[in-house]
C-alpha cells in the first residue's frame, strides 16, 4: 500500500437518487451493482488503492444495505464454506477487511457540503478526500492516487476534473482555471451547475476531492446556494481565495454511474472486461441487430 497524508476519505452517500427512480425508491443508488459490485464499492477499492486507511460514509434513512455489505457476514460465511465455495468466501471476506469503516448520519438532505460537514468530527484537523461514487474512475493509476500525488508535490487542496461538452456545464461544478502544467491547473473560482453561457470553462468537477480541513468552518458559516442547499461548490470558492488550490484533468475513463445512460454505458465497458464474462457478453452483443430498434 503507498504511503500517503491522506488517511481519510468522505463518502456521502446520504442522497434520494432521484436520477435513477423508480429503482432508488426503497434500495439506496449506491448498492446499483455495476456487473458484479455494488457502485460504492469501486469508490471504496480506490481509495484503499490510493492509501485511505479510514472511509467514513455518510449515510441516511434506508442506507443499512450500505453497512452490511461491509460488514461481516457470518450466515453466508457458513453457507460458502460448507459448500466449498473458497473463492467466492475469500471474496466476500475481502469486502469486510478493505478498510475501517465508520458511518455518520445525515439527518436531512441538505446538499453535498452539508453532508461533508457531518463527517467533520471524524475528519479532525488533517487534509483528507470526499469521493462521490456515482462516478467511478477506470484508470491505471487509481484517480485519487492521482490528486493525492499533485496534493504532496503542491501542498494545496486538488480537484478531479474533465472537460465536458459545453451543453453539459450546467450538470457539475465547473472552475475558472489558469494553466501551470500539463494536465495541471490552478483554480481562480468556482460556480455550482452554471448556464453554458456563463460558464468560466468546461473543466467539471467530477467527485474526487482532496481538501484540507479549513474547509469545514466555511461550510458551517455559507448559507443554502444552489436548489437552497449547501453547496460543496460555494465552500471551495471562498477556500480557493484564501489558499492555493488545483484542478488535475484525471487520467483514465470515467463514467457518471448515478444517472441512467452512463450507467448502462458503464455496465457494458465494466462487463467487457470482466475475464469470465466480457467474451460470451461480446458474442451476444455481436448478435444484436441494433437496426431493428431504431
Ligand atoms: C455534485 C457537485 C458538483 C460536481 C458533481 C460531480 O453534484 O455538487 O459540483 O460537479 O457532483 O458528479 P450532483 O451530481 O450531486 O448534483
Amino acid at each position: 500500500m503507498p504511503l500517503s497524508v491522506i488517511r481519510k476519505a468522505v463518502l456521502p452517500a446520504a442522497g434520494l437518487g432521484t436520477r435513477f427512480l423508480p429503482a432508488t425508491k426503497a434500495s439506496p443508488k449506491e448498492m446499483l451493482p455495476l456487473v458484479d459490485k455494488p457502485l460504492i464499492q469501486y469508490a471504496v477499492e480506490e481509495a484503499v488503492a490510493s492509501g485511505i486507511e479510514d472511509i467514513i460514509i455518510v449515510t441516511g434513512r434506508g442506507k443499512r444495505a450500505i453497512e452490511d455489505h461491509f460488514d461481516r457476514s457470518f450466515e453466508l460465511e457458513e453457507n460458502l464454506k460448507g459448500n466449498k465455495k473458497d473463492g467466492m468466501l475469500k471474496e466476500v471476506r475481502r469486502i469486510s477487511e478493505l478498510a475501517n469503516f465508520c458511518y455518520v448520519r445525515q439527518p436531512e438532505a441538505r446538499g453535498l457540503g452539508h453532508a461533508v460537514l457531518c463527517a467533520q468530527h471524524l475528519v479532525g484537523d488533517e487534509p483528507f478526500a470526499v469521493m462521490l461514487g456515482d462516478e467511478v474512475i477506470d484508470a491505471p493509476i487509481p484517480g485519487l492516487a492521482q490528486l493525492i500525488k499533485i496534493f504532496q508535490e503542491r501542498e494545496g487542496s486538488v480537484l478531479g476534473v474533465k472537460k465536458v461538452p459545453s451543453q453539459e456545464v450546467s450538470r457539475y461544478g465547473i472552475v475558472a482555471n489558469r494553466r501551470i502544467a500539463p494536465g495541471l491547473h490552478r483554480v481562480e473560482d468556482l460556480i455550482e451547475k452554471p448556464d453554458p453561457k456563463q460558464a468560466p470553462s468546461r473543466y467539471a468537477v467530477i467527485g474526487r476531492y482532496v481538501l484540507s480541513s479549513d474547509i469545514f468552518p466555511i461550510l458551517r458559516r455559507i448559507p443554502p446556494g444552489k436548489n437552497g442547499e449547501i453547496q460543496l461548490t460555494d465552500a471551495l470558492r471562498i477556500l480557493a481565495k484564501t489558499s492555493p488550490m488545483y484542478a488535475h484533468e484525471m487520467q483514465g475513463q470515467r463514467h457518471d454511474a448515478g444517472e441512467k445512460l452512463g450507467f448502462l454505458k458503464a455496465t457494458v465497458e465494466f462487463a467487457l472486461k470482466n475475464p469470465a464474462l466480457g467474451p460470451p457478453f461480446a458474442k451476444y452483443l455481436k448478435t444484436l441487430n441494433l437496426q431493428r430498434h431504431f
